[in-house]
Order: C-alpha cells, then structure tokens, then sequence
C-alpha cells in the first residue's frame, strides 16, 4: 500500500447483454467497485470507473434465433435495460459502453493484428461439431444427449448436471444439437491460439512472488491452474455473431468472446479519454483494478495479462484483481435460465426510491470471503432494525432536536466536556477503520464501522439526554446538538459511498455543499446559525406485505421450475403376463363418498362392484370433492388384501394417477361400463 500511484482504473466484469443484471452480480461486482470508485473520488484521486456491455458470444445468437430476431436485436434491448438500471441504482460509472461498439471493434481488431504481425498466437487444426442441417458449428454446450456416467437425459456437451461429470461432446450417447435436434458430426476447422504456455514463467513470478496481498480466493485459483501448466487457447471460433477474425482465408470466423471482451475496457477508456487513456493502460502510476465475479478469475489474472504482455507496448497489468464469491437467493444457487434472481430493474420497480437499501443489504452481506445468501427477511430486518432504527433514527432525532429548541438554526457550541471528546474519539477511530477497510477491499467492515459512527451518535444522546438539558441549561444543549449535527455531517461523508441517495438527501437538509473524506470526523462541518431544512426521513419501515409479495412470486417460480424439471419414474423391473394377471383390476361406480373423520388425506367410499357394496379408503381426499365423485365410475384392485386405515376396513385399492406436481388424478374408464368389469 505504500507504493505512489497518480491514478487508478477501475474496471468492473462486462455483463452478458442477453438479459438484465441481478442482485449476485451487484453485490459480487457492480456495488463494491462503486463504493471504492466513490472512495477515490472523496480523496480528491483521479480515478475513473470503466464499464460496458458484453455482447458478443454463443448465447446471444440463441436467443435471437429463438425470439426470431436479430442478435443486434437482443443486445440493444439488454443493454439499454442494464445501462438504464445501473444508472438508476446510482452506479457512477464514468463510461458505460458496449462491445458492438465502432471504437471497440476496431480496438479489438487492431489488438488480434498486431499480436499476429508480432507472431504471437499458434495456427491449429482441430475437429469440432458441425450441424449440417443448420450449416454451422455447434458449441460443446449446445450438444445435448445421455450422460456415459449415470445415463441421465439431457447432458450437455461439456458437462451433466445431474451427476456433475465433466464431459466432451463426443463422449455423449445419442448426442443431438440442441436447437435442432440434428445428429452433429465431425468436421476440421482452423483455430489461431494463444500459447499461454509461453507466459507461464512471467505470470508466475507476477501473480505467486508480486501479488502474495491478493485475496486467496484468487491467489489461490491462479496458483492451480498455474501449477497445472498452462495450454495454448483457442481465441477464434467459428461463429457469425462477433468481430471477424482479421487475417487473410478466416471467413467466417471471429474472435472469441473472451478475447474481445476484456479488450472492452481499454476501448471504453478510449471512449472518454481519446487523447490521455494511454496514461491509464500504460503508465506504471496508474493503479488498474478489475472487480469481478469468480467465475471471471482465470480470464483476468492469467488469459488477459497474457494479451497484454503479448501485446506487449508498455500495458499495465492490473494491481489487485478483489474478485468475490456467489451470493445466493433464498438458499439457491441464482439462476438466469431458472429466473432464480432478485432481477434490479424489477427490484426499482417494486421498491421505488429504495435504491439505498439494497446497496446496503448487499454490502452487508457481501460474499467477500465465501458463498452468502440473500433472503427477504434479512433485507427486512436490515432496513428496518438497522437503517431506520440506528441511522434514520439518529439523523432525525439530531434535526428534530435543532428545531424543537434552536428553531432550525445550528447552535454554537461551547466548551467540549469528556463526554463529547470520547464520543469523538470513537468516532475517528471507526474512520480510520474504516478507511482502512476500503483501502483493502473490505466492504463488509467498512460499512460496518460506517454504521458505528451513527450507533456512537445515538449513545451520545442517549448519555447527554439533550432533552432533558434544554429545560435547564440551553447553552450545553446547544454544545450537544451542535456535535449532533457534526457527527450527522460526518454520515454524509461516510455513507457517501455506500447509500450515495441519503448522503445527497442529508447535504441538501444540512446545506452541505461539497463532500470531502478528509473532513471526516471534524466538530466545524456545519458553521453555528446554519438554517438546516425541515426533517425529512432517510429511511422508512418495509412491511410484511411487501416481503410476502416477493416471497410468494419466488414460491410460484420454483413451483413451475419443479415441474419443467419432472421427468416420468424410470421404468420397473419386468414382469411377465402371468405376474400381471395375479392383480384383479375391475370397474365400480360410486355409491357414496365421504371424508374419514379426523384423516385430512382420506376418503372413505361406497363402490358397486356388481355383486355387493364394498367399502374402499383412499388417501386423495386432497384433491377432491367428496360429492363430485358419487356416479362416477373408477378402476380399483379387487382382490387386494383388506387393511384398516384410521379404523376403517379398506376392501381393495382405487387407481390414481400421480401427476407431476405430485397430486392424484382417479382412474376411470372413458366410457361408461357395467360395474364389475375386469380391466386387462
Ligand atoms: N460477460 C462476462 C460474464 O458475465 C464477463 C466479461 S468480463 C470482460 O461472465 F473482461 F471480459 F469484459
Ligand atoms: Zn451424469
């Protein structure tokens, strides 16, 4: 930390333009780079927040086929969606752009040709999977087929999930392709690869020797697949959604998408800064940091540096590379293709004007150092025992106070007492706790020291007991509020980064003008006779209603995610004739049907079998009206042994089909038959 650096770049991971950002990724990347960025800018540092689009790749031209459009289509709806929600969220991005843009074509084109001209990427023959039907290659991903290992359906080319078996799409039974439903075949394409193999010494001594301070999720990462030894890489694909490969013969081909992307944050800086952005991508001062996901670790610390040193021309590689872990929703892993998500624009849909509080819970509950979990309650309880209770609380009463007995006007103040002094004393040394979190990229802890700045202002009050003074000793109450509206000064400043929205709210009601760092924890922030405005509340309580509401849609998504899941029982051992002729299935009509008391699953009926009444229990008493039953003819088991259920003789047994979502449907013939037919 010691190291001078003029500069820093912050770059944050490029979302897949093909569908809206969710909560995993603000709090795994988008939250955390914006509070550091905030940081920075507080301190006076030049920093600037690069970000974009990533839209280019597989997936993208699948959707559009599907949703019979246009790839450019699909892209230019995300990315406006995303753009638009991370505005509104307050993401202060200092350029937000997109990989289809002109800049970035031509940066990223520029790059693959000097790299080739320098003799820097292996040509390679390889065989791949070929859809001839459709006339195009297929990715490992878009094969699908019976998985060698435990023979489930639907395993995909590079891997099933039903047993987690790592896969290649030749090892697949019956491999079909996804979309079409054609048998792929085997066809040889050219590849130009980046022997990552030659970098493996730099890359070591830069990532296990230079950067041991590295988070050890990352480190250690790094460290495996450099201990692996590296491969050469595939940086073209046969594909016609992307930048097309720019050398002689490579029709058809472009660049892959995790070798342009990365090359987005240096054609966005680009986009701002035509004439200096070569100072941050060039200049040993500038401090470069990627905030990602983890699943973007070994693209950022191995794939891309090893880009750039092949690149070569003085490009920095970055500094710190604070990558976080998952969060997950309500105890499950978050999925787009599930729509297991929190998604951000319908969360600043249901949640007007509460953009602070999410930021909030994320940075609370930052997966930093492992897997987190967000839930509905605990994002409750934060806003309402945490920012309403200890920040907003704080805040109001300081402001409220000022107005019942200064009549809005900041008192002076007088001598400062023990108390005030220790309060302060507290206070400053959360700041430099706190600072020295952000410094290292402990969001959590910096928050948390944050809110100990407002926990100590309530304790001041709540030992000062300015109320009670006023009565006897106004010129000591003024001392008091004046600190008040001091330590309030200091939660503009400290939130600022964190919950941007209250931060301006509480400038405008204290008439703050400028934010500075390193005014934090001062006692002169707010000169005696200021008129602060009217109190307004930063925070208000969320109900049960609306926690429900979200809960419940969540309920409705996993019920139609179980069933587009369900598949059929797999099929029984055989049975011969002989065996199935033993059961005795027949036809009766219902004379009577009525619940067993005191068993909520069980019906008890009454079934002419054409030869006597007989009593049947059976356990669908959930699923049906008893009456609705009486006429109606069913299948049952008529030589099936009787056994008592809840007191009840039960003479044989009626069919039900199981259905999907597990309820019972009751067998019965499509036409009417005399009772005591035998089914066979
Ligand atoms: N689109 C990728 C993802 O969401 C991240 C790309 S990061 C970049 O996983 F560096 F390539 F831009
Ligand atoms: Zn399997």
């Amino acid at each position: 930390m010691e190291k001078k650096f003029k500069r820093t770049l912050v770059t944050t991971a490029l979302p897949y333009a093909n569908g809206p950002v969710h909560i995993g990724h603000l709090a795994g990347v988008y939250v955390p780079a914006d509070i550091y960025t905030r940081y920075l800018r507080l301190k006076g540092e030049d920093v600037k927040m690069i970000g974009g689009s990533d839209e280019h790749g597989v997936p993208i031209t699948i959707r559009a086929r599907k949703e019979g459009v246009t790839p450019q289509d699909v892209v230019d709806r995300y990315h406006k969606l995303i753009k638009d929600s991370f505005a509104e969220l307050g993401i202060s991005f200092d350029v937000y752009s997109r990989t289809t843009s002109e800049e970035h074509s031509r940066t990223a084109t520029e790059f693959f040709r000097h790299i080739y001209e320098k003799g820097g990427f292996v040509e390679r023959k390889s065989t791949q999977l070929y859809d001839e039907g459709a006339g195009r290659f297929v990715a490992d991903r878009y094969v699908v087929g019976e998985c060698p290992v435990c023979h489930a359906q639907g395993a995909y080319g590079d891997q099933c999930e039903k047993c987690g078996s790592s896969l290649s799409p030749t090892d697949l039974i019956n491999p079909r392709c996804a979309e079409t439903g054609n048998v792929p075949v085997l066809k040889e394409t050219t590849h130009w690869y980046l022997p990552l193999e030659r970098y493996q010494e730099a890359l070591e001594k830069w990532i296990l020797e230079g950067h041991k301070e590295w988070k050890t999720n990352v480190y250690g990462q790094c460290k495996s697949w450099l201990d692996l030894g590296l491969q050469p890489r595939a940086v073209t694909r046969d594909l016609d959604w992307g930048i097309p490969v720019p050398v002689e013969g490579a029709d058809g081909k472009v660049l892959y998408v995790w070798f342009d992307a990365p090359i987005g944050y240096i054609s966005n800086t680009k986009e701002i800064l035509p004439d200096s952005w070569e100072k941050y991508w060039k200049d040993p001062e500038t401090r470069i940091i990627n905030f990602i996901g983890k699943d973007n670790i070994v693209f950022h610390c191995i794939i891309f540096p090893a880009m750039l040193m092949a690149y070569g021309d003085g490009y920095q590689l970055p500094d710190n590379v604070p990558a976080n872990e998952f969060l997950n929703l309500e105890g499950d892993k978050i999925s787009t293709s599930r729509n297991w998500a929190v998604w951000l624009h319908e969360y600043l849909r249901d949640f007007p004007g509460k953009q602070d509080v999410l930021r909030y819970v994320l940075t609370a509950n930052a997966p930093e150092t492992k897997d987190n979990d967000f839930t509905w309650t605990d994002f409750q309880s934060r806003n309402n025992n945490e920012l309403v209770a200890v920040l907003g609380n704080f805040i109001n009463r300081a402001v409220v106070l000022t107005h019942k007995y200064f009549g809005g006007k900041a008192p002076a103040a007088g001598e400062l007492t023990d108390v005030d002094r220790s309060a302060f004393a507290e206070i400053n040394d959360a700041v430099k706790a706190m600072s020295e979190a952000l410094d290292t990229f402990h969001f959590r802890e910096a928050l948390k020291q944050a809110m100990e700045i407002a926990r100590v202002g309530n304790r001041y009050l709540q030992e000062t007991e300015p109320w009670k003074l006023a009565k006897t000793d106004l010129a000591r109450t003024g001392t008091i509020l004046n600190l008040a509206l001091q330590i309030c000064a200091s939660l503009a400043i400290a939130f600022e980064p964190f919950l941007p929205f209250m931060s301006e709210k509480l400038c405008r009601m204290l008439r703050i003008s400028s934010l500075k760092w390193a005014d934090l924890g001062r006692t002169d922030l707010i000169a005696a006779g200021t008129e602060i405005g009217q109190p307004e509340l930063m925070f208000e309580k969320i109900d049960d209603e609306a926690i429900n509401a979200q809960l419940a849609r969540l309920a409705e998504i996993k019920e139609k995610n179980r069933l587009a899941a369900w598949q059929p029982e797999p099929v029984r051992p055989e049975v011969t004739f002989d065996d199935f002729t033993k059961l005795d299935i027949r036809v009766g009509t219902v004379l009577e049907c009525e619940r067993v008391p005191k068993a909520d699953k069980l019906l008890r009926f009454l079934i002419d079998d054409g030869m006597q009444k007989r009593t049947i229990v059976s356990g669908i008493a959930k699923y049906y009206e008893p009456a609705s039953l009486v006429g109606k003819q069913v299948c049952f088991v008529a030589n099936f042994a009787p056994r008592k259920l809840k007191g009840v003789e039960s003479q044989g047994m009626i069919l039900s089909a199981v259905n999907a979502d597990g309820s019972l449907v009751v067998v019965s013939p499509s036409a009417p038959v005399a009772p005591g037919s035998t089914v066979g």
